[in-house]
């Protein structure tokens, strides 16, 4: 019970890598914010997660909106006291070439990719920093390592992701806050089914390799600085 007692709030946690996480995370003795939008399948994660004895939390939300992510982040602290780790995974893509991508996609790519995880940490902070104690954990990709064609909304929001991860890690280092972006190259999820429907997934990694990883960071020591991880496929994906 590697994480027994902790909290965790967890977004994108209704399905894929953020359902992934919360399960072994709960598993490991963690109590779980769960935040999407979607409640049944937020409820079908809590109650997964709570059948390994930890409480859980399920917070409806769209992290697109401000308002809503203010609200998320008061309730788990209210309920739970403080997070201990924060997991910004949800995400959102839409694949196609720059002279289709309309201002409204590119926003929404940067909202919800970025400013999502921006606006969590914020709420959040001033806990971790008065304890002196905390883990934030973003949900990057491939392509925030490496530029893609016709991946240009989701391949900006994602490298701004890494920058700012970067230069947050190095910030919240004297308070003891490890900050660390995950960078998966194919992971077989509603996401990439839907966005690359014609892909062959076989040997794609599952939201469960995914969750092992982020897993292990938790258990690194403050003193270790590991901000990008990248994460490929065994069958050749390139590494950025
Ligand atoms: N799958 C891949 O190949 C891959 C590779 C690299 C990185 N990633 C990253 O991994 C993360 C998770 O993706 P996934 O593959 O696990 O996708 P997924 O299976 O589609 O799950 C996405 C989760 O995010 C939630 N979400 C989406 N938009 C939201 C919003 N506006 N507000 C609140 N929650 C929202 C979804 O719930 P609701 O729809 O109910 O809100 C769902 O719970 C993303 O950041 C993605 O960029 C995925």
């Amino acid at each position: 019970m590697r994480l027994k007692d902790n909290t965790a709030l967890i977004t994108g946690a209704g399905r894929g890598i953020g359902r992934a996480v919360a399960l072994a995370f709960a598993g490991e003795g963690c109590h779980v914010a769960l935040a999407a939008r979607t409640r049944d399948e937020l409820e079908d994660t809590a109650k997964e997660a709570g059948a390994f004895g930890v409480q859980t939390l399920v917070l409806p939300c769209d992290v697109g909106m401000p308002e809503e992510i203010e609200c998320t982040a008061r309730e788990t602290l209210g309920i739970f006291g403080r997070v201990d780790i924060l997991v910004n995974n949800a995400g959102y893509a839409t694949f196609k070439p720059v002279w289709e991508i309309t201002p409204e996609d590119w926003s929404r790519s940067l909202d919800i990719n970025l400013t999502s995880a921006f606006l969590f940490t914020r709420a959040l902070l001033p806990s971790m920093m008065a304890r002196r104690s905390g883990r934030i954990i973003n949900l990057s990709s491939v392509t925030g390592v490496k530029a893609l064609p016709e991946q240009g909304a989701y391949c900006a929001a994602k490298h701004a992701l890494n920058g700012w991860t970067k230069s947050l890690a190095l910030e919240l280092r004297p308070y003891n806050i490890a900050v660390h972006a995950v960078c998966p190259g194919g992971v077989d999820t509603r996401f990439s089914r839907e966005a690359m429907p014609h892909r062959d997934k076989t040997n794609w990694m599952t939201p469960e390799d995914i969750a092992h990883t982020v897993l292990h960071l938790t258990s690194l020591s403050p003193r270790v600085a590991l901000d990008i991880i990248n994460l490929r496929r065994f069958d050749g994906e390139p590494l950025a």
